[in-house]
C-alpha cells in the first residue's frame, strides 16, 4: 500500500482537486486498492468545510465528484502516516519542511515535480478570476500520470506482506 497526501493552504481548492483527479486516474489504472489518498491544508481557516463551490464545479464538469471531501489541517503525524507528502506550491512546501520531524522518511516535494519540469507551483486560485480553477485542474492533470508511474515503480520494489517475516 502506498499513501499520498496532497497539501495546499486552505484544503478547499487545490489539494481536494488533486485528490479527486488522482483518485479517478488510479481507478482507471486499477490501482485504487493499493494507493490511498488524502488532502489537507497548512492553514486551519476552512477545517470541516466542503471544497470551494468553484473547485467542485470545475471537477464536476469533468466527471469528478469531490463534494464529500472535508478540509482538515496538516499535522505532525502525517509525516509518518504517508509515503508522499506533496505540496501545491513552494510556500506550503517550506511550511511542510519546517514542520517535518528530523527522521521523516516520507517523500516531501512539489506535486508538479511529477509533471516533468521541476520547481513549478499550482497557483492559489482562491482570490483570483474564475479561470484560475481551470488552470489548477490542467496543471494537476499534467502531474497525475507521472505520480501514478512513480507509485507503480514503488509498488514493484515493495516487499509483499509477510516477506522476510519468518
Ligand atoms: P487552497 O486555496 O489553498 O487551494 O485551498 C485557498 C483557500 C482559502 C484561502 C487561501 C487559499 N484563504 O485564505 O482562506
Amino acid at each position: 500500500m502506498i499513501r499520498i497526501l496532497f497539501v495546499c493552504l486552505g484544503n478547499i481548492c487545490r489539494s481536494p482537486t488533486a485528490e479527486g483527479i488522482v483518485r479517478a486516474r488510479l481507478q482507471a489504472a486499477g490501482l485504487a486498492d493499493v494507493v490511498a489518498l488524502d488532502s489537507c491544508g497548512t492553514g486551519r481557516w476552512h477545517v470541516d468545510e466542503s471544497p470551494d463551490p468553484r473547485a467542485q464545479a470545475e471537477a464536476r464538469a469533468r466527471g469528478i465528484d469531490i463534494a464529500s471531501l472535508r478540509a482538515r489541517q496538516l499535522c505532525v503525524d502525517d509525516f509518518q502516516a504517508f509515503d508522499y507528502v506533496l505540496a501545491m506550491d513552494a510556500d506550503n512546501l517550506a511550511h511542510m519542511r519546517r514542520m517535518a520531524p528530523a527522521d521523516c522518511q516520507a517523500h516531501l516535494g512539489l506535486l508538479l515535480d511529477f509533471a516533468g519540469t521541476p520547481g513549478r507551483s499550482v497557483p492559489d486560485p482562491y482570490y483570483g478570476a474564475g479561470d484560475g480553477f481551470a488552470n489548477v485542474f490542467a496543471l494537476i492533470e499534467e502531474a497525475a500520470d507521472g505520480l501514478i508511474e512513480s507509485c507503480r515503480q514503488r509498488l514493484e520494489t515493495q516487499p509483499e506482506p509477510g516477506d522476510g517475516a519468518r
